[in-house]
């Protein structure tokens, strides 16, 4: 997570000829030099806006279950269908696009040992239109511990996609991924083997002078952990390592993320990892990749790590941390299940490094690439990353937030203030994140405690039901700098959130939500909003001020 100087040059030293981008030989990070006496150079690997293509528009099918999994013991599943028409992708649309055009389609299983003559679903969709869901039987499908393939026809368009139907396991736990609005659903025992929605937030904790001094008889550092209200973590150590520490955890079920990044190339340790951590209750996902794009690790390498992870646990997703605002993201988030981000903005100087270089986009190290050094450093990194899922024509992924709680490094002047943490973590949200692990625990008191409230908030009913159980997050604009407005609606209800990132605001202000009638609750945040004829408004606005409103509609 943290760049550790050192040991970057050693690497370099020892793998050169694996590296990506260009002038391999020289010390770079997210394909940029960032040591004096260099040039700056085109790092490579950006993605960019695809260019239209002329003529008839195309027709560009994909699907997916909703589901990144279904179990054994459920008999229907649903698929997500999306049809869009545009100048980018797919194959010619060659009919009249004046009117709704309907377009018939069957989705089925490719088998090379069965012919399956009934397809699992027989409809029809809307062309130029996304999100469709269509529900199907599982119940002629044989579970099995790999995915099943699945051909998509529609006259002559055709789209492939794949189901995961796993046997349903009587112990430990179960992650899936919803592909429609990116949240995560856990069953466990605790759950009684129940999916439920899960907002994992925590820190990164470290095994020096934290989780190696848990012993049976003294467990009173897990027991502040777990006091604050953080519902997870990703202890820096394994089973092997500290198994007293991870099992106490799981038992007090601190949802845990699983550390493989110091060994990930290793593909016998992260098999024995793999077969090891399902032992855990609380085990969510593993984190199998530590900012791969900053080392510029070989393309292939998570790759490997994720498919070994997949065949000995398919029950639990791959988290990886990309450090790099445009390098090669297509490639390094391709083993990803869950993309981590780690934009650490706050004590940065954006343009000059402690390297003695300038920080641009074809040079230097700043600790936080491409960064203004604001707060929405974060909301427009994860703003980019789905850009660039949408250049590169690919599913959008689930996103998690790293939280700054740390200062040092030659590269952060500061920690984050409480508030700083808080509109960060929300602009997160508001911005699609359906999750946070923070760096690093131990961290300074007033921060663990300030994500503590915050996670008491989001981890938890009302809130988890909208930003995970909901649709994806919908900007409201208030036309006013420096204020993040995100909205989600459930069941006649509406959860807003209400970030000012910037300074405070003289004036009132107010944000629109024309269907709402009536204030039901403020899950967070101390201002004193009021409803008015579809409008919220609050008579000030302070900077770093975040609000959570759950709102009646007609
Ligand atoms: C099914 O057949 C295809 C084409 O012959 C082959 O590439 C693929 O490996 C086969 N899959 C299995 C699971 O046997
Ligand atoms: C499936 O159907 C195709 C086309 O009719 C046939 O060639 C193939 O042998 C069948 N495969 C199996 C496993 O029955
Ligand atoms: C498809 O839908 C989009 C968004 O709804 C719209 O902007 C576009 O004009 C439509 N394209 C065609 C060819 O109808
Ligand atoms: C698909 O079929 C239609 C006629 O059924 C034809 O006009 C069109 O060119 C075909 N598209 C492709 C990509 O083959
Ligand atoms: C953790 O254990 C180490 C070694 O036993 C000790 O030096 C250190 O002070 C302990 N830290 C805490 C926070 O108890
Ligand atoms: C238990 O551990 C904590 C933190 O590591 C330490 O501060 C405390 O003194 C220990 N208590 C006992 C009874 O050893
Ligand atoms: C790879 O991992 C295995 C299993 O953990 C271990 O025995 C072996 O020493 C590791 N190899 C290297 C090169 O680190
Ligand atoms: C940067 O320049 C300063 C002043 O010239 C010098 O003291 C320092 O050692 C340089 N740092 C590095 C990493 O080169
Ligand atoms: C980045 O800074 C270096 C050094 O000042 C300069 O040579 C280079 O042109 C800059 N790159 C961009 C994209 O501005």
């Amino acid at each position: 997570m943290l760049v550790s100087l050192g040991a970057l040059l050693f690497a370099v030293a020892g793998t050169l000829s694996q590296q990506t981008g260009n002038h391999v030989d020289w010390p770079r990070w997210c394909g940029k030099v960032y040591q004096d006496g260099y040039p700056a150079f085109d790092p490579g690997g950006q993605t960019r806006p695809p260019l239209p293509i002329s003529g008839p528009p195309l027709l560009d099918i994909q699907f997916k279950p909703r589901y990144s999994l279904y179990l054994n013991s459920e008999s229907q599943g649903q698929f997500v269908v999306n049809a869009p028409l545009s100048q980018l992708f797919g194959t010619p649309w060659t009919k009249s696009t004046k009117c709704r055009q309907r377009l018939s389609f069957t989705i089925s299983v490719v088998s090379n040992t069965t012919n399956h003559t009934e397809p699992l679903v027989s409809s029809h969709l809307t062309v130029n239109t996304t999100g469709n869901t269509f529900p199907f039987s599982l119940a002629s499908i044989t579970p099995s511990l790999t995915p099943i393939s699945l051909l998509l026809t529609a006259g002559n368009y055709t789209a492939v996609s794949s189901l995961l139907y796993l046997p349903t396991k009587s112990t430990g736990s179960t992650t899936r991924i919803d592909n429609r609005n990116g949240g995560l659903f856990h069953s466990s025992p605790t759950t009684d083997h129940k999916f439920v929605p899960l907002f994992p937030y925590g820190f990164y904790a470290s095994y020096d002078n934290f989780l190696s001094n848990i012993s049976t008889t003294n467990t009173s550092a897990i027991d502040t952990y777990t006091s604050t209200g953080l519902n997870a973590m990703t202890p820096l150590t394994t089973l092997s390592d500290t198994p007293f520490a991870l099992t106490y955890l799981s038992s007090h079920d601190v949802k845990i993320m699983y550390d493989l990044r110091e060994n990930y190339k290793n593909s016998s340790f992260v098999q024995t990892q793999a077969t090891l951590a399902p032992s855990l209750d609380s085990l969510f996902a593993y984190w199998s990749v530590d900012e791969p794009d900053g080392w510029q690790d070989p393309f292939s390498a998570p790759l490997t790590a994720q498919s070994i992870l997949h065949s000995v646990d398919p029950y639990h997703p791959a988290a990886v941390v990309l450090n790099c605002q445009n390098y090669y993201f297509p490639q390094y988030s391709a083993a990803a299940d869950i993309i981590m981000e780690d934009v650490y903005p706050i004590g940065i100087k954006p343009s000059f490094s402690k390297w003695n270089t300038t920080c641009n986009t074809t040079l230097g190290d700043c600790g936080c690439d491409n960064c203004a050094g604001s707060v929405f450093d974060v909301a427009n990194r994860l703003e980019d990353l789905s850009n660039y899922e949408r250049w590169a024509n690919l599913w959008p992924k689930t996103k998690f937030h790293n939280p700054q709680s740390f200062h040092g490094e030659g590269y952060w002047a500061r920690d984050p203030t409480p508030e700083e943490e808080w509109a960060m973590v929300m602009l997160a949200v508001n911005h699609g994140a359906k999750g946070m692990m923070s760096w690093v625990y131990p961290a300074a008191e007033s921060l663990v405690e300030a994500h503590g409230r915050l996670a008491k908030v989001l981890t938890v009913g009302p809130v988890v039901n909208y930003i995970v159980g909901g649709g994806r997050a919908k900007r409201v604009e208030v036309g006013v700098e420096g204020i993040d407005v995100a909205v989600w609606e459930r069941e006649g209800s509406m959860l807003v959130s209400i970030v000012n990132g910037g300074g405070s605001v003289q004036g009132r202000v107010t944000v629109p939500v024309p269907r709402a009638v009536k204030v039901k609750s403020r899950p967070w945040g101390e201002l004193e909003w009021t409803l008015d004829g579809g409008q919220l408004s609050s008579a000030e606005l302070p900077g770093m001020s975040t609000s959570l409103l759950i709102l009646e509609l007609v």
